[in-house]
């Protein structure tokens, strides 16, 4: 047993589950957190761990998941949506871009903002953004070992909305770690690879990535190993999940 604690958002489906399950059986005690208490308490319930409703886009929520929640020693923000599924950037619009930012950026400031009191009081906290391999510049302007849909380089913009918004979670990683690095903080972003999850209907096996999702188990797994990096180890990076080093 680690006896370590541990966050997930997010944590009632695909990836944050597997996540959460893979962390219970390594004896970390791990908050299932779910937008909604019911899906909290079922997710919970199945993996072992504890329920925590937090909806990431709700100030209200996140407060009070912060007051019950004393002491962490690890977040891992890993609650995202993709709207822009089936919609080009050229037909997106702001609403779009915001609903987006909404869950997969602003989401993750303010989870991580009011959980940084709990976080100080681990001896080396760590938060790991679960970020996208479609958001890394390096793979979107030449091969992309993780998503290969047409050309990474030349897709016509696909998914601008979602991957920029990641992108920007990107930039958000880097920052937190350079913000954080004295109080002895381990601050990474993972490209967790392309899963089958319930990120959109391609992940479920309808449409464009209907061949290439894989096993959340293996992506959670990056999870995982990014939590047990020495405290010593990396920070201010983005992984893949199978533990190198994807370019920004
Ligand atoms: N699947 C892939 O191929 C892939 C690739 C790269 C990156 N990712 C990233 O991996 C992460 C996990 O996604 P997934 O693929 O496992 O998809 P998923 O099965 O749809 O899981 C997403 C989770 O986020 C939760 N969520 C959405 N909005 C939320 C909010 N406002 N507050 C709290 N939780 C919220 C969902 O809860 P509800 O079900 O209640 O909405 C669900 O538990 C995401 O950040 C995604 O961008 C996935």
């Amino acid at each position: 047993m680690t006896g370590r604690s541990v966050l997930i958002t997010g944590a009632t489906s695909g990836i944050g589950l597997s996540a959460a399950a893979q962390l219970v059986e390594a004896g970390w005690d791990v908050w299932v957190a779910g937008r909604t208490m019911e899906r909290a308490t079922r997710a919970a319930a199945e993996v072992g761990g504890r329920a925590l409703q937090l909806d990431v886009t709700d100030g209200a929520s996140i407060a009070a998941a912060a007051a019950t929640v004393d002491r962490l020693d690890a977040l891992v923000n890993n609650a995202g949506i993709q709207p822009d599924f089936g919609v080009g950037l050229l037909d997106a619009g702001p609403d779009l871009f915001r609903q987006s930012y909404e869950t997969n950026v602003f989401g993750v400031v303010a989870v991580t903002n009011a959980l940084l009191p709990a976080l100080r009081r681990s001896a080396s906290p760590r938060i790991v953004n679960v970020s996208s391999g479609t958001a890394s510049f390096g793979w979107s302007t030449g091969p992309n070992p993780q998503f290969d849909y047409e050309a990474a380089a030349n897709n016509g913009g696909r998914f601008a909305v979602y991957r920029s918004s990641k992108a920007a979670l990107n930039a958000l990683t880097l920052y937190y770690a350079q913000a954080l690095a004295s109080e002895g903080f381990l601050v990474s972003a993972l490209a967790p690879g392309a899963r089958r999850t319930h990120l959109n209907p391609g992940m479920q096996g309808v449409g464009l990535n209907a061949a290439r999702g894989g096993d959340p188990a293996e992506g959670a797994a990056g999870i995982v190993a990014l939590l047990d990096l020495p405290a010593d180890g990396p920070t201010g990076v983005l992984f893949s999940y199978d533990g190198t080093v994807a370019p920004w």
